[in-house]
């Protein structure tokens, strides 16, 4: 056993280069490692894949983080390779600060990291592809002293990011269909039962995401933990019932809160529509209204 407690390492040392110092997360494919650049001696994160057989889907994030650069909104791709038993690792800037669903945020910094969230969206459906993960957990700020920079946040984990169209053998390109894993709280209506996803699937992520932030609780009362995280294990339950239904049925409803401008309690209510047709048509869309909100007094 290696020093990260169960995680299976031959030996720390990572592509012989990357000493790995602590995990930073791990999730059902992955594991999130802050490494140390023996080379630079400069702090970085490694992302290695549990098992060989998950391999081309972190090859695939790594091409995408490529593809992204030099977008201040994502994490700098830094290096790829093989761990010595056939893993393939991929190392990214460190971020040194937390995800937000551990911070304390004020409707300013919520429209900050939107928008920067927004960017980072933007780009990646101009390129032709979905992020299909958006949520707090995916989305890291720097901490500086106390001071949390939100000006420096980024949208990470592109694991379950696919393309928008696939080409067929017979030439035709087919849109986007499949259940995924993930997190339910987080995911669009057709995301939980595997119909159309369109860029309107990652304006739902990014929905519940400004949702959850501003008031502090999943969009959807799910009763309990299965019921909430049954896509994290990818398989159906006999809890997914319920769920969705309500999902299906029932149009998320924004509370109506002082606190929180009128204009920004409308567009979530859009953003977070069952119908994917009846949501803004656009990042390009929600961004227009987030800089209006930005740049008004108060
Ligand atoms: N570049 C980074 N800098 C700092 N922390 C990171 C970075 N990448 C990932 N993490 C941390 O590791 C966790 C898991 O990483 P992520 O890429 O989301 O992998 P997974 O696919 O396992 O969810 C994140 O929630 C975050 O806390
Ligand atoms: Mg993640």
């Amino acid at each position: 056993m290696s020093a990260f407690g169960d995680v299976p390492l031959p030996d720390d040392i990572v592509g012989s280069r990357y000493k790995l110092e602590r995990p930073l997360g791990s999730g059902g494919r992955g594991l999130v490692f802050l490494a140390r650049d023996l080379v630079t001696e400069s702090p970085v994160a490694l992302k290695l894949v549990r098992e060989r057989r998950y391999g081309h889907r972190l090859l695939f994030e790594a091409q995408l983080l490529a593809r992204l650069a030099p977008l201040e909104a994502v994490c700098r791709l830094l290096d790829c390779g093989e761990h010595s038993d056939g893993r393939p690792f991929i190392v990214i800037e460190w971020i040194d600060g937390k995800p937000i669903d551990r911070m304390a945020l004020t409707i300013n910094d919520i429209l900050t990291i939107s928008m920067i969230i927004c960017r980072a969206l933007a780009k990646l459906h101009i390129l032709g592809y979905l992020h299909r993960d958006v949520k707090p957990t995916n989305v890291v700020v720097p901490i500086e002293g106390s001071e949390a920079r939100v000006a420096g946040a980024k949208l990470i984990d592109f694991d379950l990011a696919r393309p928008m169209f696939e080409m067929c053998s017979d030439g035709q390109s087919k849109p986007l269909f499949g259940r995924t894993g993930g997190t339910a709280d987080y995911m669009a209506p057709e995301q939980l039962t595997g119909r159309h996803q369109t860029a309107a699937t990652d304006i739902y992520g990014l929905g519940a995401t400004m949702f959850s932030l501003l008031y502090q609780r999943p969009i959807q009362p799910t009763g309990n933990v299965e019921q909430a995280h049954f896509a994290d294990v990818g398989l159906p339950t006999p809890f997914i019932g319920a769920y969705v239904v309500r999902r299906l049925t029932e149009e998320i409803v924004v509370p109506v809160d002082e606190s929180v401008p009128r204009e920004l309690q409308f567009l979530l209510s859009r953003m977070l529509r069952i119908d994917s047709r009846e949501r803004p048509s656009s990042i390009a869309d929600v961004q227009e209204v987030l800089g209006g909100l930005a740049n008004s007094p108060g």
